[in-house]
């Protein structure tokens, strides 16, 4: 008989992010899927598990339907429910049922460490995709969190915001959340030559100011 398919919630990474919940998942898993940061950072916790890192989408599916028998668990980083693996795992495997385990996603985590909430801000994202953010200055939210790339990163967003005639906002970055060498840096966009950016995998709040 078909099992569940478990999408466990990672947090940014950190293992003390990881729910309960989410770890006793991972450790009672036969097969565990993901890429190669969450696998890297749940290693500690894993025993006889197999692992399938996964590269290509359409590989892993094949992977997945030749395995339905077995108690599979996907892990995702951050929150199932932001931007994650579980909108293409529920679309491609329409007859499964699905038991998710959120976690902790790298803005909230963000949020924590600036010691702010963020009821008031709009959740997006310039991950691998366009967004025009700049709507949010015609809103009435406080601000926006982004989760940037390569190409669309702080620097990127700060231009553009300057371009379009936006100075009053502050540009916040967080940068390898929870992990040792983690970065948060906060800078008006005006000085946005002054952030030296180290790392690829950030998250950013532009604040309204
Ligand atoms: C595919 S999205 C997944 C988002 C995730 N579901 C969440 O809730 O954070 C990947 C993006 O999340 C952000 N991200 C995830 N973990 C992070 C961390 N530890 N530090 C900074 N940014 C992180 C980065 O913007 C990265 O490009």
């Amino acid at each position: 008989m078909n099992k569940k398919l478990t999408v466990v919630g990672l947090g940014p990474g950190n293992l003390d992010y990881l729910t309960r919940a989410g770890m006793n998942q991972i450790k009672e898993a036969e097969i565990v899927i993901g890429g190669e940061r969450q696998l890297e950072e749940v290693e500690s916790i894993l025993n006889n598990q197999t692992v399938y890192i996964m590269k290509k989408l359409d590989k892993m599916k094949s992977f997945v339907l030749e395995n339905l028998t077995k108690n599979i668990v996907f892990i995702v980083s951050g929150d199932t429910g932001y931007y994650s693996l579980l909108t293409y795992l529920k679309k491609s495997f329409p007859e499964q049922s699905f038991n998710v385990i959120p976690g902790i996603s790298s803005f909230q985590y963000l949020f924590s460490k600036i010691e702010m909430t963020w009821e008031h801000y709009q959740l997006c994202s310039v991950h691998g995709r366009e967004n025009n953010y700049i709507e949010i200055f015609n809103n009435s939210v406080s601000g926006v969190v982004l989760l940037t790339d390569e190409k669309n990163n702080p620097i990127e967003i700060s231009k553009n915001l300057i371009e379009k005639g936006i100075f009053d906002a502050e540009i916040i970055v967080g940068e390898r959340l929870s992990y040792t060498d983690e970065i948060i840096t906060r800078f008006l966009v005006k000085d946005y030559k002054d952030y030296d950016k180290k790392y690829e995998m950030n998250v950013t709040i532009i604040r309204k100011v």
